[in-house]
């Protein structure tokens, strides 16, 4: 098996960061290939929860190297953090051993973060990333192989200087950039990362040659992709298939599986429309955020709620092209007593079935809704256990009460997409996988 790709089907926050932590044990490379520490990745395993915005979630597999990829804007104190948090729970010390970074990935500076303060409109994280990817694209940007020329050249470090105070100035933020602070920070890089910073697609496309297996983990999700997604209230990168080996330079025809992963409800954070968005302070939508826990992984920012939009989906099957679907957070949905699923929207009297081009025609589309009887709320243990039986008696999805597997099936024959594995908690055992299928996998090696 060559490469796989993980990537969210909605607007980010599917369960990436746990299909990846699945996956893991089988795969000897896990590579994020776009966007930043925007992402903010779970993984829980018993009573250990690792949160991820830059680090790949197949860390937990200590066998799988691991690759911030020639797509990313990648925050290296930000990366400090993450892995002196991973220090401290394994004891591992992974960079330049396996865990690289891309010599084609850009550095996201002081400045980018600055800037990104300024944003009104869009309700980004605030991480600098569409700052960064815009130097990139104006091709002013430093990337991580850029560093000691830069340094090295007065010229270059004034007109980086001068650059960045006048952008400053441009959107009233006061803080300005010093000579001093710059070169301080880009020496600051070369000397803590030096030993990890390589040509990291030539490693991979070494691997794939090697025959070994290769994950491409996803960040953010369709519907804030910058070309297909709910533009202007999009993240600065290309999230889909079509970047996923772009980003992690490799080439397309590597790929066999493609993973789009969604909730089984829709959650949004920051701004912009949703077609099926509901009221956070009662009813199905607060059932949702305070089961599920809807909470941004990055910001700490409450996700706004909805049901589950297949015209969306089918958007992002139809430039992702999915060939598996991971329906996650069905626990959630347990208790209440109707669950509906969004077959088409009304806009301007009109019934339509694809979702429109502009964010305004977009916030003004009415769900057309199909409803489904709900099935009881289960304890955590209780999700488990009917995994575990799946698992042991190797039953696939036979284990879950026809009232759960009844929606399992209506989503995947209005998608048109094969559901492989459905989560029913935030565990790493709490998932169900049809029989036979990629996620249907015994564990073969160690994992943290
Ligand atoms: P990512 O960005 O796609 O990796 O997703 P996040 O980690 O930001 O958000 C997903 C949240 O849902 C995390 O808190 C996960 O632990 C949790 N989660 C993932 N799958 C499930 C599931 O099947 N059921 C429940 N209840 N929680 C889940
Ligand atoms: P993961 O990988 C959810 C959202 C922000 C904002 C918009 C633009 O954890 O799924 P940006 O900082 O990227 O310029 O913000 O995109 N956003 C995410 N929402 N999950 C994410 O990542 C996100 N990354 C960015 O909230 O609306
Ligand atoms: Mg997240």
């Amino acid at each position: 098996m060559p490469a796989s790709i993980v990537l969210g089907a909605q607007w980010g926050d599917e369960g990436k960061g746990k299909a990846i932590d699945q996956l893991a044990p089988h795969s000897s490379w896990a590579v994020r290939f776009q966007g930043g520490n925007n992402a903010g990745h779970t993984i829980v395993l018993g009573n250990t929860t690792i949160k991820l915005h830059q680090i790949p979630s197949g860390v937990t597999s200590m066998d799988c190297n691991l690759v911030l990829g020639d797509g990313m804007v990648i925050d290296p104190w930000v990366l400090e953090e993450e892995l002196d948090r991973w220090y401290g729970l394994s004891g591992e010390r992974p960079e330049g051993k396996r865990l690289f970074i891309s010599e084609r990935a850009s550095v996201i500076l002081p400045f980018h973060r600055l800037y990104d303060s300024a944003d009104k409109v869009v309700g980004t994280t605030g991480r600098g990333i569409g700052p960064a990817y815009r130097d990139r694209i104006e091709r002013v940007g430093i990337r991580f192989a850029d560093i000691p020329g830069v340094l090295a050249d007065e010229k270059k470090i004034e007109s980086q200087i001068s650059r960045m105070n006048h952008q400053l100035n441009t959107v009233k933020v006061d803080q300005q950039i010093s000579v001093g602070d710059l070169k301080a920070n880009l020496q600051w890089i070369l000397d803590r990362y030096s030993d990890a910073i390589k040509p990291t697609g030539l490693m991979i496309d070494m691997a794939l040659r090697n025959g070994e297996q290769i994950l491409l983990e996803g960040a953010q999700g369709a519907m804030l992709d910058i070309d297909q997604g709910t533009y202007p209230f999009v993240t600065s990168s290309v999230v889909g298939r079509a970047n996923a080996t772009h980003g992690a330079g490799i080439h397309p025809g590597w790929i066999e599986e493609c993973f789009g992963i969604t909730k089984a409800y829709v959650t949004r954070v920051g701004n912009g429309p949703m077609p099926t968005e509901l009221v956070l302070d009662a009813g199905p939508g607060e059932h949702m955020a305070r089961i599920g826990h809807e909470y941004g992984t990055t910001t700490g920012r409450p996700r706004r709620t909805g049901w589950l939009d297949i015209i969306a989906l089918k958007d992002a099957h139809r430039t992702s092209g999915y060939t598996g679907l991971v329906v996650t957070k069905l626990d959630v949905l347990g208790g209440l007593d109707e669950i509906k699923i969004c077959v088409g929207y009304e806009l301007d009297g009109k019934h339509i079935t694809y979702f429109p081009t502009l964010a305004e025609d977009i916030a003004r589309c009415i769900p057309i809704y199909e409803t489904h009887q709900g099935f009881p709320a289960l304890s955590d243990e209780e999700w488990i256990a009917m995994a575990d039986r799946s698992r042991a008696e190797e039953i696939g999805y036979a284990a879950m009460p026809e009232g759960v597997r009844n929606i399992v099936k209506r989503i995947e024959y209005l998608s048109g997409i094969p559901v492989v594995s459905v989560g029913i908690g935030p565990d790493r055992r709490a998932s169900i996988a049809k029989k036979g299928g990629a996620f249907d996998n015994p564990e073969t090696k160690a994992s943290f």
